[in-house]
């Protein structure tokens, strides 16, 4: 086994993301202060908390010489909406990654529509199967020097998604198809499940049953 030392290997991040993986995609967008609608992915993403429910993110601070204008929005603003990125708008979630300045809006870049939320003032991305309008708990701080980065922790305070998606609590998958993030610009798509259901755990009496889990 090759062991790495992050302190000595070189661009340890790529290896990191190449192992962490499928990672999700959170599509964030967010509004300016002057009124801008922004959109970029985030895959440093994933739910953390069930009551408040609770997602994280991490963006670095800068990308280049400018700031990361989701980071910069979601601090002045305290609201934003994760965005989840299924097959049908992957290709336009890639074209919002680039680094465009503050002043440009990527819903009209990639060729998406911004929808009304209810509670923030955030926009919606129409064509995605779920919205999640979140309220930010906390920026906190990671790393340093020209690798830091703020872990955006927020509490989703409303979840849109579509009729056909959900039945009670049970979300279809194969309709969802969310795109999962792989090293660089790899991705994959999640059609091919599986179910294993989670042994309960019977002191008095072997073996192990099965059942409904959390
Ligand atoms: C699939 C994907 C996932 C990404 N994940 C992250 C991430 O977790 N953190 C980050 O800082 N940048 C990430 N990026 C890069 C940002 O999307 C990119 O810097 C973007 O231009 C930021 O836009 P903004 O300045 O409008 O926030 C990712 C890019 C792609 C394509």
């Amino acid at each position: 086994m090759a062991k790495l030392d992050p302190k000595t290997f070189g661009n340890f991040y790529r290896v990191l993301t190449g192992v962490v993986v499928p990672r999700p995609i959170a599509f964030v967008s967010t509004i300016s202060p002057d009124g801008v609608n922004n959109l970029a992915p985030y895959s440093f993403f994933n739910a953390v908390a069930s009551s408040p429910p609770t997602i994280v993110f991490s963006s670095s601070r800068r990308a280049g010489s400018k700031s990361k204008d989701t980071l910069d929005n979601v601090e002045a603003t305290g609201e934003f909406v994760v965005n989840i990125v299924s097959d049908d708008i992957a290709e336009a979630m890639n074209r919002t990654a680039a680094e465009f300045p503050a002043n440009v809006s990527e819903f009209e870049v990639a060729g998406l529509t911004p929808g009304a939320s209810d509670i923030v003032r955030a926009p919606r991305v129409a064509e995605s199967p779920v919205n999640m309008e979140c309220r930010l708990q906390q920026v906190v701080n990671l790393g340093e020097g020209d690798h830091q980065h703020g872990l955006v922790i927020g509490e989703v305070v409303l979840l849109h998604i579509r009729d056909d998606i959900i039945d009670g609590h049970r979300v279809n998958h194969h309709l969802l198809k969310p795109t999962g993030r792989l090293a660089g610009s790899m991705y994959c798509h999640t059609a091919d499940v599986f179910e294993m259901v989670r042994p309960i755990y019977q002191p008095d009496s072997a073996p192990a049953g099965t059942g409904e889990q959390r």
